[in-house]
């Protein structure tokens, strides 16, 4: 299979090319490198051994979209490029509705015109908003609390409607749970820059003296030691998801919802003392008050993406912590 990534050079984007290629696949990327470096695709090479092809361009530009689809003849594409950090999506909506909305109208409208009608589209577990009773399955009620999860919710929607209008599209919807972790060859992993919005990332730069100490928003919730629960997924698997996705789309018409997670919950707490231990570091931290829009407990169901993907995590929360650290370590 011929694949274009768009947003392959990010974090989640960069490991799936890895898994793609190993996979015997042929990949394409188009980046605008807004939060990416051009290096990835040199660390890439160096764990693959195999060529890309990359484009450095803006997935809203519809001319060299065409300029990629007459050059390259594309099986399935994934696409991963957009903005994810929901804090400044409240602070900068229309910048968010903007770059993920019409990027996602265009490479679709682009698609079409060049008979290339197979998708597959990074979504989040954040569609689920506050969700009622756990795990989390792919048909529970949506909902969204901040504009970067209504921009994911409203990509679904455009694209079950397009799904619906047209039977010849295939279409996986990936929604996925907490990815962390780095290739173990820590050449390639995520390096957010400043302060990090998330948990795994901060606590790396607490224990890499960085950041002097972890805030740990809230410890009252109704949680096993009062922390919040996630399904964090090592982001080697959450990959190997995508190369399983991208055959389901490549095989089947249709459309359809996966949860890409373990099933498993952990708190932070627990997150804290895992690193630790696995890591040999110490992690300073203070107990602040809740954050915003944050809920008590989110893991999923993963029973339907085990049984129409084929998809089961098999990397640990010990394989997540050293390698999230391995990657800063080897990156300082
Ligand atoms: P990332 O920021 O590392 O990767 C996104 C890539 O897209 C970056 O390399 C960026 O430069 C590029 N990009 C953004 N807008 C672009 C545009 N208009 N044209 C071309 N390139 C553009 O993020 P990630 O963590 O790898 O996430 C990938 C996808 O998965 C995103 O859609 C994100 O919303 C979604 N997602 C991520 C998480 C997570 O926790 N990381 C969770 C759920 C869903
Ligand atoms: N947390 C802290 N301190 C921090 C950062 C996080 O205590 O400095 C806690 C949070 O309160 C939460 C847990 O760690 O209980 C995980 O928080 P993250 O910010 O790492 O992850 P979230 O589950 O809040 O959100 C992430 C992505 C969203 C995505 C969602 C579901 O940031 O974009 O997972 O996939 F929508």
């Amino acid at each position: 299979m011929k694949l274009l990534i768009t947003g392959g050079t990010g974090y989640i984007g960069s490991h799936t090319v890895v898994e793609l290629l190993n996979n015997g696949d042929e990949v394409v990327i188009i980046d605008n490198l807004s939060n990416s470096k051009k290096d990835v695709i040199e660390k890439i090479k160096e764990i693959t051994n195999k060529e890309v092809t990359f484009y450095e361009g803006d997935v809203k530009d519809k001319n060299l979209l065409e300029e990629i689809f007459k050059n390259n003849k594309i099986d399935v594409v994934i696409h991963f490029a957009g903005y994810k950090a929901v804090g400044e999506s409240v602070e900068k909506p229309l910048m968010y509705y903007d770059n993920n909305l019409i990027s996602t109208i265009n490479l679709c409208e682009v698609m079409n015109k060049y008979g290339v009608k197979k998708l597959v589209f990074s979504s989040s577990a954040t569609v689920y908003g506050m969700p009622k009773e756990l795990p989390i399955k792919e048909d529970f009620p949506l909902s969204t609390t901040n504009p970067y999860g209504t921009t994911k919710l409203m990509i679904e929607n455009i694209l079950r409607d397009l799904a619906y209008s047209d039977k010849d599209w295939s279409i996986a919807i990936l929604r996925y749970f907490n990815p962390i972790g780095a290739h173990e060859s820590g050449l390639i992993g995520e390096n957010p820059n400043g302060i990090p919005n998330n948990l795994m990332p901060y606590i790396v730069k607490v224990a890499n003296k960085e950041l002097d100490h972890l805030n740990i928003f809230g410890d009252d919730y109704d949680t096993k030691d009062g922390t919040g629960v996630r399904d964090y997924i090592h982001v080697v698997d959450l990959a190997k998801g995508h190369v399983l996705a991208a055959k389901k789309v490549f095989d089947e018409k249709g459309i359809d919802a996966y949860n890409l997670g373990t099933g498993n919950g952990y708190s932070v707490l627990e997150m804290v003392k895992k690193f630790e231990e696995v890591n040999n570091v110490k992690v300073n931290y203070v107990i602040t008050k809740r954050r915003e829009g944050d809920i008590a407990a989110c893991y999923a169901d993963t029973n339907y993406a085990f049984e129409k993907l084929g998809f089961k995590a098999t990397k640990t929360l010990d394989d997540m912590c050293k390698d999230a650290y391995n990657f800063v370590l080897k990156n300082r």
